[in-house]
C-alpha cells in the first residue's frame, strides 16, 4: 500500500517566528554537552535563588496538602495580596476581583491578546520589542502595528508617531516598561499621552521594581483605570520556574477572561501561589539587594563593552539587558551572535530577534554573575579583532563588486 499522505498541520502555528534567545541557548547546552564551558549572557533568566520565604511557603504549601486545583482565578489572599502591592508602590486603589492569577506572564499575554483582537485588528507597539509580542499578536489573529524607537533618544515612545499609526483598525496600544531589550522606561508625560490617545494600553510591566538610580515607573493603571496590567514573579523576585503571573483588567472583562482561564489553564498551581503571598508580603529586602548587584553588574559590563567597541549611547535605567549595537564586528546579528557562540562560546541575543529596529545589535543580559561577566569579556576580547576585520572585508568585497 502506498505511504499515505502526511496529516497537515494547523496553519495557526505558521506565523510563530522561533524565539532565537532559546536557539542560541539551545545550540550553548549542546556545546556544553560536548563538554565547552559557555558563559551564558543570551536568556533573561535571574541567577538568583528565589526569595527564601517564597520557598518555604512554597514547600509548607506542599506539606499541608495544598495540592489540587483553586479558585480559576487565584486564591483570593494572592488576589488581595497584589491589589495590595499596586496600592503601595503607585497609590492606584483596585478592588481584588480585577486580579486574574495566572500560570506566568506568557498564559496572561494570551488571554488578553484572545479578548481584544478579531482577525485583521491592529495593535500598535514600540520597536524594538519583546519577541513574543507580535508573536501572540498574530497567533491571535491581529497584525502588530511597529513605531520605531532609538537608542540616541533613549527608545522613548513618541506619542504623536503612536497617534500617526493608530488607525480604524487599532484595538490597543502595547507598552512594555521597564522594557526587554532595551531596559527603557517611559516617563509619566509618555504613559499619560498614550493614555489620552482614546484606546485601551496593555501594559507590560513584569520589570517594574527592577529600576536603578532615581528611576522611577509609572504604572499604566496610574492613566487608565482601564489598562490591562501584565505582570508576574518570574523577573522582579527571581522566580521564572515558578510560573506565576497576573492580569489586572478592567471589572467588565474578568467574566471573559475567567471563562477563558478556566477552559484553557483551570487555574494557576495552588501551592505555587502560597509562594507569591509571602514573595509579596516578605519579599522587598530581595528584591532591594537585586537591584543593588544588578546595577553594579550593569556598569561593569557596559564599561567592559564600550571598551571593546560596541555601540552603547546611554545606560538603560531598568530590567537587565544592555542592547548594544554591535555592527562594525558584523551587520547580520544572527550570524554575528552564531560566530560569537562557536568561537568565544559566549551566548548573546541577536538583536533581529526584537523586530527590524535591533538589527546590527546583541543583547547581553546581566542577571549572571559578576565572575561570568568577566569571562565573556575576556573571550570577547580574544575573537572581536578578527571578525571586525572579516566584517571590513566583506564590505570592501561588497563596495568593490558595486
Ligand atoms: C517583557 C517580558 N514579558 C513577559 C515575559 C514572560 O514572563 P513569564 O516568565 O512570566 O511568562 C518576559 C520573559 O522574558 C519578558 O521579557
Amino acid at each position: 500500500m502506498a505511504d499515505p499522505a502526511p496529516h497537515p498541520f494547523a496553519s495557526r502555528t505558521d506565523v510563530l517566528e522561533p524565539f532565537l534567545a532559546m536557539e542560541v541557548m539551545e545550540r550553548a547546552f549542546a556545546m556544553e554537552q560536548a563538554g565547552i564551558s559557555v558563559s551564558h549572557l543570551e536568556v533573561g533568566e535571574p541567577d538568583f535563588a528565589a526569595p527564601e520565604a517564597a520557598v518555604s511557603a512554597c514547600a509548607q504549601a506542599l506539606r499541608d496538602g495544598e495540592t489540587h486545583y483553586s479558585d480559576s482565578r487565584g486564591l483570593i489572599e494572592l488576589r488581595t495580596a497584589i491589589a495590595n502591592d499596586v496600592e503601595t508602590r503607585f497609590q492606584v486603589s483596585i478592588d481584588p476581583d480585577r486580579v486574574m492569577v495566572t500560570s506566568g506572564t506568557s498564559p496572561a499575554m494570551l488571554l488578553v491578546f484572545s479578548l481584544l483582537i478579531e482577525q485583521g485588528d491592529e495593535i500598535v507597539l514600540g520597536a524594538p520589542c519583546y519577541p513574543c509580542y507580535p508573536n501572540f499578536i498574530r497567533y491571535c489573529g491581529g497584525v502588530p502595528v511597529f513605531v520605531e524607537t532609538a537608542a540616541e533618544d533613549a527608545y522613548l515612545l513618541d506619542p504623536e508617531a503612536v497617534r500617526r499609526a493608530i488607525t480604524p483598525r487599532t484595538r490597543a496600544i502595547l507598552i512594555g516598561s521597564p522594557a526587554n531589550p532595551t531596559g527603557a522606561i517611559q516617563p509619566r508625560k509618555v504613559v499619560e499621552a498614550l493614555s489620552e490617545l482614546g484606546l485601551p494600553l496593555i501594559s507590560d510591566e513584569i520589570y517594574d521594581g527592577l529600576v536603578y538610580g532615581d528611576a522611577a515607573v509609572t504604572s499604566a493603571l496610574e492613566f487608565d483605570a482601564e489598562a490591562y496590567v501584565l505582570d508576574g514573579f518570574s523577573k522582579r523576585y527571581a522566580m521564572t520556574g515558578f510560573r506565576l503571573g497576573w492580569v489586572i483588567a478592567p471589572q467588565r472583562a474578568m467574566r471573559r477572561i475567567q471563562t477563558m482561564q478556566q477552559n484553557l489553564f483551570i487555574s494557576a498551581s495552588r501551592f505555587v501561589q502560597h509562594a507569591g503571598i509571602a514573595a509579596l508580603e516578605s519579599g522587598a529586602a530581595d528584591v532591594a539587594n537585586m537591584r543593588t548587584v544588578y546595577q553594579g553588574r550593569r556598569d561593569f559590563l557596559a564599561a567592559g563593552l564600550r571598551r571593546l567597541g560596541f555601540g552603547l549611547p546611554t545606560l538603560p535605567e531598568g530590567a537587565f539587558y544592555l542592547f548594544a549595537d554591535a555592527s562594525r564586528f558584523g551587520v547580520d546579528s544572527k550570524q554575528l551572535a552564531s560566530e560569537i557562540l562557536e568561537r568565544a562560546h559566549v551566548g548573546v541575543c541577536p538583536g533581529i530577534d526584537f523586530g527590524r529596529a535591533g538589527e546590527g545589535k546583541l543583547r547581553f543580559c546581566y542577571a549572571v554573575s559578576e565572575s561570568t561577566l568577566e569571562t565573556a569579556l575576556d573571550q570577547l576580547e580574544r575573537v572581536l579583532p578578527q571578525l571586525e576585520a572579516e566584517a571590513a572585508g566583506a564590505l570592501e568585497t561588497a563596495g568593490s563588486r558595486t
